[in-house]
């Protein structure tokens, strides 16, 4: 039976975290996979995660199957933290939210909900994307090409080739956009710049589907959200995936979400009745514990007030490795305008270093990146810099 299985190739971006654990380095860095460590290079358990752990472990429930939506407060809950609980369009009842198994899984719900809808579009993505991207709009069945968006010789967005693919892309043709902290390149567009893309999405009939990963990791929770606001304003009908594994250190509970923006309450009921069969046939309903936590962080203030406190430590403390990222790759030598690492937004950033100089980053130093030139500067600490600063010298 399984005689002509090929090996497949090991995933770029998780498959690095296998390469690094067989590694025996003792000087070995994980900038591969986009996950926050302290400047102790530990993993944080939030302390708004573990106190409303504590809190549920006092009023401990069965476990019966949850609603093929989820938790409806913690549908409900995300919909106020990425659209406003007082938005019209919330109150109207025009959006749909469905619970899925991380922000992965809301792209796929997404992915196989359109693939019923719009069975012969296209998606396209940025250019660079989320490894991910192509493979997973490409099992949902999709043709996916790309829209330029690195501008290699700038160390920027080349927003007018994006806008030109977008302006002669057909009507219905799907557009996959990173709300905020570009995954890998950093770089995101501007305010008047997003109003840009917004009219021809608009103009084109294009199908708008925002990637929201990272909220909080670029200039905070409302700032990296705003665009999103503007996606309703404009009266597009959209997609919107949500994770929190980055924004509560909850990897592992796979915490995501879809929501669906539609033009009027009753069109909602029936896209989220076609989306609940899209969740029964996958994995027929999500599972408990991390929306559980999410919901009673943020529906108890004092709890939400912690996490937006945990937030934006984690958020400066990134921050702050960049400058210093910027001094000591200066200090090891370095030459030119490294500014650009400090303009770039969220956990990584796009090295320029090609893909030889990432594997000799791994081979020679047990520095882990992705091929791509990406480097998870979250996972930067005082006592790794240095080393890292001296490797990036060496193979440049
Ligand atoms: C990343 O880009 O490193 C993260 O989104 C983790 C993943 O699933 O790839």
């Amino acid at each position: 039976l399984f005689a002509s299985v090929e090996m497949a190739p090991r995933d770029p971006i998780l498959g690095l975290n296998e390469q690094f654990n067989a590694d025996t380095n003792p000087n070995k860095v994980n900038l591969g996979v986009g996950v926050y460590t302290d400047d102790q290079g530990k993993l944080p358990l939030l302390k708004c995660v573990a106190a409303a752990e504590k809190q549920m472990s006092e009023t401990l429930k069965p476990r019966g199957y949850l609603p093929i939506d989820g938790i409806a407060a913690y549908d409900k809950a995300v919909q106020g933290l990425v659209f406003g609980a007082e938005h019209p369009a919330v109150k109207g009842g025009r959006i749909a939210t469905a619970q899925a198994i991380g922000g992965t899984g809301g792209l796929k719900l997404g992915a196989d909900f359109l693939k019923r809808l719009q069975p012969n579009a296209t998606v396209l993505i940025s250019d660079p994307s989320w490894e991910n991207h192509r493979a997973l709009f490409e099992s949902a069945g999709f043709p996916v090409d790309t829209y330029p968006y690195y501008d290699a010789a700038n160390r920027g967005i080349n927003f007018d080739g994006m806008l030109a693919k977008l302006k002669a892309s057909p009507a219905g043709t799907i557009v996959v956009l990173h709300a905020c902290c570009h995954n890998p390149t950093g770089y995101d567009l501007t305010d008047a710049q997003w109003d840009e893309v917004i009219n021809v999405v608009k103009a084109q009939g294009l199908v708008a589907f925002l990637d929201m990963a990272y909220q909080g990791f670029g200039n905070g929770i409302a700032e990296d959200g705003a665009v999103v606001l503007k996606f309703l304003e404009a009266g597009l009908s959209f997609f919107v995936s949500t994770s929190f594994s980055k924004s509560f250190s909850l990897y592992g509970e796979r915490v995501g979400a879809l929501s669906i923006v539609s033009e009027t309450a009753e069109e909602c009921a029936r896209v989220l009745s076609q989306l609940k069969r899209v969740i029964r046939t996958n994995y027929s309903n999500p599972p408990t514990h991390g929306a559980q936590v999410v919901a009673t962080v943020l529906s108890t203030p004092e709890l939400r007030a912690m996490w937006e406190d945990e937030l934006a430590g984690m958020r400066d403390r990134i921050k702050l490795m960049r400058t210093a990222l910027v001094n000591e790759l200066t200090a090891a030598g370095v030459q030119g305008d490294l500014s650009y690492i400090t303009r770039q937004k969220g956990m990584f950033s796009y090295s320029g270093l090609n893909a030889a100089q990432m594997q000799r980053l791994r081979s020679e130093f047990g520095i882990y990146g992705v091929d791509s030139g990406r480097i998870c500067v979250a996972a930067l600490n005082t006592g790794n810099l240095k080393a890292v600063a001296a490797a990036i010298k060496a193979v440049m």
